[in-house]
């Protein structure tokens, strides 16, 4: 049966869980407080570059069942809200910055009708539910009973529609006893939301609230341990002489392991794991169970250490000194498929090569507008071709397809040097060295 929806924040998850809502054949509101924002979505057009997102806006709103507003007025008929706001790292602390999820359900509240159930998607510290049905108890216009779930995303940049109404599992964090009528009922509205992708096998776990919002932070905690721990051996193949490649091939064999989230490089990015692990650390300390997570204080040392080694490479790599030196950077972007740089290793790699007194140019396929926006003070290119133009040393960020399709044989004409170092260990080393380039990467042996 189809639902009225209303999604509060259409950034990432918001826009995407909108467009996909929609899809399913609910009726959905958006609401954002940035009246451009809203203006663009309107017209079909996302705040960020998603595969396959822009055609699905255009598909849904032609339809009528999809509308965006900066009103939190027109929210008021929903069914159901879903809480989709950001909750950024804070400045200069590891915590999480969750003012806007307070400040969502303070513009929220006033408009929830009796039966209506507010849902929250953003990933928050463990505990904030709890603090949230209490403010919007203390909100919800008289005689209206409130009903807060929690139901937390999993989404990839890159395979973000896919995820949403694919994905692995649904997780629901409900209020009290599980078995309790109330959330018998929030569960069965939440199931009516998500009734085609359940109808699939898609797994439901109903869980309490303080689980519900854990198990975001621990899926993100254990995939960025499983990079960290990947780039580890990465560090130790080099002393060694080893191949991290081979070696994370060779592990990834045991299912008990699994081969995927084993690409040794430059490390994790974005706006998910890197800020993640540090609120969860935040957390955990708030909590006195700090000890707990004191290894993902050296998961984030692990991955932050790569980005220097790359670093330390080209310098190698250009003589021991990058002063003067033309160093082109392959990749913005935190990962392909996204033109999202927070936190981006190839930004902060190009800004460290920069500091080390390299002339640095980058390209991207898509990230350059968000790249020159957070980084103003890099040169940047339109074409791979402009970048490497007599550079001394190319490096390979992040792994476009357009990347790895490149001509060796042709790229060598241009550059100075014909040094490429692999941060991805995703380029054919063979064709690179049959094409007369020094390929080095990290975690790999220098032939
Ligand atoms: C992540 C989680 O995967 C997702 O479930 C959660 O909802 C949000 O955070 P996302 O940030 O979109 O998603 O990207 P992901 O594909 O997980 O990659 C994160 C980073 O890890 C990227 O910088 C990527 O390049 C890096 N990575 C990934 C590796 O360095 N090696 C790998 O093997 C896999």
């Amino acid at each position: 049966m189809s639902l009225t929806i209303s999604v509060i924040g259409t950034g990432y998850l918001g826009a995407v869980h909108a467009a996909c809502m929609a899809d399913l054949g609910h009726t959905v509101v958006g609401v954002d407080t940035d009246p451009a924002k809203v203006e663009a979505l309107n017209n079909g057009t996302a705040p960020l570059f998603e595969p396959g997102l822009d055609e699905l806006l255009a598909k849904v709103l032609q339809t009528g069942r999809l509308r965006f507003t900066t009103d939190f007025a027109a929210v008021a008929d929903a069914q159901v809200h879903f809480v989709c706001v950001g909750t950024p790292q804070m400045v200069g602390e590891n915590a999480a910055d969750t003012t806007y999820v307070y400040a969502a359900i303070d513009a929220l509240a006033p408009h929830v009708q009796d039966g209506a159930l507010v849902v929250g998607k953003s990933t928050v510290p463990v505990g904030t539910a709890k603090k949230l049905l209490t403010k919007l108890t203390a909100r919800v216009p008289a005689g209206v009973t409130p009903r807060l779930a929690w139901n937390p995303e999993f989404l990839r940049e890159g395979f973000a529609i896919e995820d949403t109404v694919a994905p692995d599992r649904f997780v629901y964090g409900v209020h009290g006893d599980p078995d309790s009528d109330a959330a018998r009922a929030d569960v069965a509205l939440l199931d009516q939301v998500y009734e085609a992708p359940l109808a699939t096998g898609t797994p439901r776990l109903v869980m309490d609230y303080a689980t519900a919002e854990l198990v975001k932070v621990a899926a993100n905690a254990f995939l960025a341990t499983k990079i960290s721990f990947i780039n580890a051996m990465s560090e130790v193949c080099e002393a060694a002489g080893g191949d991290v490649v081979a070696l994370a091939a060779a592990i990834g064999h045991d299912d008990r392991i699994g081969a995927k989230f084993l690409g040794a490089g430059v490390g994790f990015g974005g706006g998910c794991l890197p800020k993640d692990i540090r609120a969860f650390m935040a957390r955990a300390g708030e909590l006195g169970a700090d000890q707990a997570l004191t290894f993902l204080r050296e998961v984030d040392q692990i991955n932050l250490r790569r980005r220097a080694r790359m670093v330390d490479l080209a310098r190698a790599e250009c003589g021991g000194t990058l002063i003067g030196k033309r160093v082109a950077v392959l990749g913005a972007a935190f990962k392909p498929n996204s033109d999202d740089v927070r936190d981006s290793p190839a930004l902060d790699i190009a800004q460290a090569a920069r500091a080390a007194g390299g002339r640095v140019t980058v390209h991207d396929p898509k990230a350059i507008p968000n790249a020159m926006r957070t980084r103003p003070d890099l040169d940047y290119a339109d074409t791979v071709e402009e970048a490497v133009t007599d550079a001394d040393v190319v490096l390979h960020l992040t792994e476009w397809a357009q990347y790895r399709a490149l001509d060796p044989a042709t790229l060598k004409t241009l550059v100075a040097q014909p040094t490429i170092i692999d941060g991805r260990n995703a380029l054919d080393r063979d064709a690179w060295r049959a094409a007369g380039w020094t390929y080095r990467a990290l975690g790999r042996p220098h032939a």
